[in-house]
């Protein structure tokens, strides 16, 4: 690990103790009085495995695909049950994967699965393939309730595209679908910093989204996960910063908001599933975050089923936050999305932000990483890809061998990092 990245870690944290990951994990996780609570659904299945994709993912199979969906409502039940009688309220419903929609005739019943436990007032995201935004596809999904899409295109570039080993998208096609059946927000995923990429091709691919139909785009810069390189070699910083101005300013050009580290949107359309203070993650690899703790469920399908079968939660690690470090998890994300407002961390942890982060503060806005107005400090861009950095840092120290034991051990006893 990069020794002034740890140092600085190490000081923000006023800690050097490693992160201590175990398989002590509670019966259920303790979410009855958690605020702001938003939900994720992980389904794992796609037609082909993309080699450059870091994600819990396995071929799509008919029949194993029926029995994780069983497996899913049975975990979404054990888990809503655990917080006692009455429907909790969720902020936010997204569904990842892999590719969701893949499961999109099942769909309907994971959403009712979890109706039964949870009010979901505030519309439902899936992820999709291009392949799967077809008009058929799509009506699926919409009257499973999805309100807003999110489609892998990654580059309208077939060149680009070549690289990544996929097909080219036939945007006309893409278009079409997308104006016979309408969403709240479509957002398209790009990868950018790609070898052999100009800022003319990043452009055109700003253009080509908005043309296709997209009111919201996610740019994420190629990461080299250790075990998912896909033969690609990661861009040098100071290419990929010049990338990113000319995406921003071509976003601005449409009219868009920046709206988080990656993401632009038009006339308030929104897509966010990892930007909440709490959320409950169900299905393999999925990620729950509470007051005092982390939690991430097995990466196995079939360890998963199994242990749903045994009446037990899937959960794989636990780590057990101290106060400090949850402070700072929470202004993570919330720098992720570009503005932290002290108020809401005032209201979360009872502390003020300037007596927990004061120091730390002043000197991000004299190194013109943040400006404040108020009780809101917003990054500028040069600390946004600042923030992209030690994001890219923390990425490959920390979920790049969490993920990479997962991968391979369903429930190890214990992770430190
Ligand atoms: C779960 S996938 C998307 C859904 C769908 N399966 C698809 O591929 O179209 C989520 C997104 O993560 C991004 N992604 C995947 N691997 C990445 C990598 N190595 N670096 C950066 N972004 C990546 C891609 O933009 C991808 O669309
Ligand atoms: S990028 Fe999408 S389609 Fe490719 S393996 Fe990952 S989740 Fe599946």
């Amino acid at each position: 690990m990069n020794p002034v990245r740890t140092l600085a870690a190490a000081w923000l944290a006023r800690s050097f103790r490693p992160f201590e990951f175990t398989d002590e994990a509670d019966p259920a996780p303790p979410f009855a009085g958690a605020r702001n609570l938003g939900l994720y659904v992980h389904v794992p299945f796609c037609r082909s495995l993309c080699g450059f994709c870091p994600y819990c993912r396995v071929r799509y199979d008919e029949a194993l695909c029926a029995r994780y969906l069983d497996a899913l409502e049975g975990e979404i039940e054990a888990v809503g049950a655990s917080a006692g009688p009455g429907r909790r309220r969720a902020t936010s419903l997204y569904f990842g994967g892999g590719t969701p929609a893949l499961a999109a005739p099942r769909l309907g019943r994971v959403v009712a699965a979890l109706e039964r436990r949870f009010e979901i007032p505030d519309g439902i995201g899936v992820e999709l393939h291009p392949d799967d935004a077809v008009p058929a596809t799509l009506r699926t999904l919409r009257d499973a309730g999805a309100t807003r899409l999110s489609i892998g295109v990654q580059s309208f570039r077939p060149r680009l595209l070549a690289s990544l080993g996929r097909r080219p998208v036939p945007a006309p096609a893409l278009a079409a679908a997308l104006r016979s059946v309408p969403f709240d927000t479509v957002s398209m995923d790009f990868i950018f910093a790609l070898p052999g990429q100009t800022a003319a091709d990043a452009v055109a691919d700003v253009d080509a989204a908005f043309a296709a139909g997209a009111n919201h785009v996610a740019f994420y810069p190629f990461i080299d996960f250790s075990f998912a390189r896909g033969g690609i070699t990661a861009t040098g910083d100071r290419a990929k910063r010049a990338l990113l101005d000319a995406i921003a300013r071509r976003c601005a050009e449409h009219g868009c908001e920046r709206t988080s580290i990656w993401t632009f949107a038009r006339n308030g359309a929104r897509y966010s599933s990892m930007t909440r203070e709490n959320y409950l993650g169900f299905g393999c690899s999925a990620a729950t975050l509470l007051e005092r703790q982390f939690k991430v469920n097995t990466f196995s399908v079939e360890a998963y089923c199994a242990r749903i079968a045994e009446g037990r939660i899937p959960t794989a690690l636990t780590l057990r936050f101290t106060p400090r470090r949850r402070m700072l998890y929470w202004l993570f994300w919330a720098f992720y999305g570009l503005t932290v407002d002290a108020r809401d961390f005032e209201s979360f942890f009872g502390v003020p932000l300037r007596r927990a982060f004061g120091a730390e503060l002043r000197l991000a806005q004299r190194l013109g990483w943040i400006r404040r107005d108020g009780p809101l400090y917003r990054l500028t861009d040069r600390g946004a890809f600042r923030f992209h950095q030690m994001e890219r840092h923390y990425t490959l120290a920390y979920i790049d061998r969490m993920w990479g034991l997962l991968r391979n051990v369903p429930f190890p006893k214990s992770m430190r990092i």
